[in-house]
């Protein structure tokens, strides 16, 4: 008897699955967890957003039908996503859109593309970046190189650096830009360095594709897209991975759109006709129920005011855990050194601490936070604040 299976590889398990687990296991009261990447209220949940239950009802109620939609998925949500993201950047006529299992189908149906239009790329990471990206390369065995990107002294991103290292890449290559909130580091680039960006891209003929996970978890839904909106109008292609999970709180439903900005029609329909066979031969249909929910909040007024003021919120509490996790480290440590936690955006930043000193916050306080010390601002509470700088400032010093 074969006994192929047994002779899989083992697979490494989930870093952030193994620290959940850990953290379920620990029965101290004061335990804190700053790792796993949902977001959270003041009181440690993860609601469904009002909007969301409401377009839920609705669509309870009038959907008469759960036949197949377009391998693409529903033709009105494109256009709503499409709006959402890209504003008036690119002309409808220009933009392919396809409907995926939330913002991790995107990327993966994105590189699919970009590896099928140039088989000779290479990927260009930044360092760091969200660790499924190269993972989902090195699954697809599409090559890989990064860019230096964040700065640990400093806590912005480098541009020279960046631009440096993006200037050794040939035409054709990818060049994947986190468009908001910079997982793991919180750094995003200004205005005058997407600016920088888009014209580097332009001259050696580079494919950006930005990965858009946290719209309006930074700066606001307009400012979050304005860089990316720049670069739309600055190069003849570019791809956007669209993730919903975080920003309409669908994680579990799976919400995510693949678009393709394209120089012209023809090559738009060529590129549609790309991501239908893409999703074809990958799952056939995408999922359709969070994305009707999504379509429903964008486009009925009401919902969609709902929706931005609870965005809102969800943004403003990061900001006032940056602000007070800051302040409390400063005012412990006497130190300047975490003052970059007020400037970053989005759910996430770097400590700077050692793995060694990431051991001990787990094992001396209770504290988990992901091995290269990045936190989930939206772990903490106004109430833990004080604990967890306490604890911050006692291993890391
Ligand atoms: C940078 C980045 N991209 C994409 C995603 C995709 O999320 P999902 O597949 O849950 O929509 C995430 C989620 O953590 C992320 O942080």
């Amino acid at each position: 008897m074969t006994a192929l299976l047994a002779g899989l590889p083992a697979q490494e398990p989930d870093k952030i699955i193994r620290l959940m687990s850990m953290f379920a296991a620990d029965d101290r009261p004061g335990k804190i967890d700053l790792g796993v990447g949902v977001y959270r209220t003041e009181t440690g949940e993860t609601p469904i957003l009002k909007a969301v239950k409401t377009a839920e009802a609705r669509l309870l109620d009038a959907q008469l039908t759960k036949g197949y939609t377009a391998l693409s998925g529903d033709p009105a949500f494109h256009r709503a996503m499409a709006d959402l993201v890209l504003g008036n950047s690119v002309p409808q006529g220009q933009i392919a859109a396809l409907a995926t299992p939330g913002g991790t189908g995107a990327v993966r149906q994105g590189l699919e593309m970009a590896i099928r239009a140039n088989p000779d790329m290479t990927l260009w990471l930044s360092a760091p970046t969200w660790p499924n990206h190269p993972a989902i390369a090195a699954a697809m065995d599409v090559p890989v190189r990064t860019y230096r990107y964040y700065d640990p002294a400093t806590g912005i991103a480098d541009l020279s650096a960046m631009l440096d290292d993006l200037a050794q890449a040939k035409t054709g290559d990818v060049v994947l830009l986190h468009g908001c909130c910079h997982n793991p580091s919180g750094a995003d680039l200004s205005r005058d360095a997407w600016e920088e960006v888009a014209r580097l891209c332009g001259r050696l003929g580079l494919l950006p594709m930005v990965d858009l996970a946290y719209q309006g978890f930074g700066d606001g839904l307009e400012a979050d897209t304005a860089g990316l909106r720049h670069l739309a109008t600055a190069v003849p292609e570019m791809l956007v991975a669209v993730s919903g999970s975080k920003n309409f709180g669908l994680y579990r439903d799976r919400v995510g759109i693949l678009l393709a900005c394209c120089p012209d029609g023809a090559t738009r329909d060529r590129v549609a006709g790309t991501m239908d066979w893409l999703n074809r031969l990958s799952y056939a249909f995408p999922p359709d129920h969070g994305a009707r929910v999504v379509t429903t909040i964008l486009t009925d007024p009401d919902l969609r005011q709902s929706w931005e003021s609870e965005l809102d919120a969800m943004r403003l509490r990061l900001i006032q855990m940056r602000q007070a996790l800051s302040a409390e480290l400063g005012r412990i440590t006497g130190t300047d050194r975490f003052e970059k936690l007020r400037h970053q955006r989005g759910m996430f930043s770097l400590l700077g601490a050692t793995p060694d000193q990431v051991a001990a916050l787990r094992t001396d306080h209770g504290v988990y936070m992901v091995g290269d010390s990045r936190i989930n601002l939206a772990g903490l509470t106004i109430e833990t604040v004080p604990s967890a700088a306490a604890a911050i400032a006692a291993a890391m010093t």
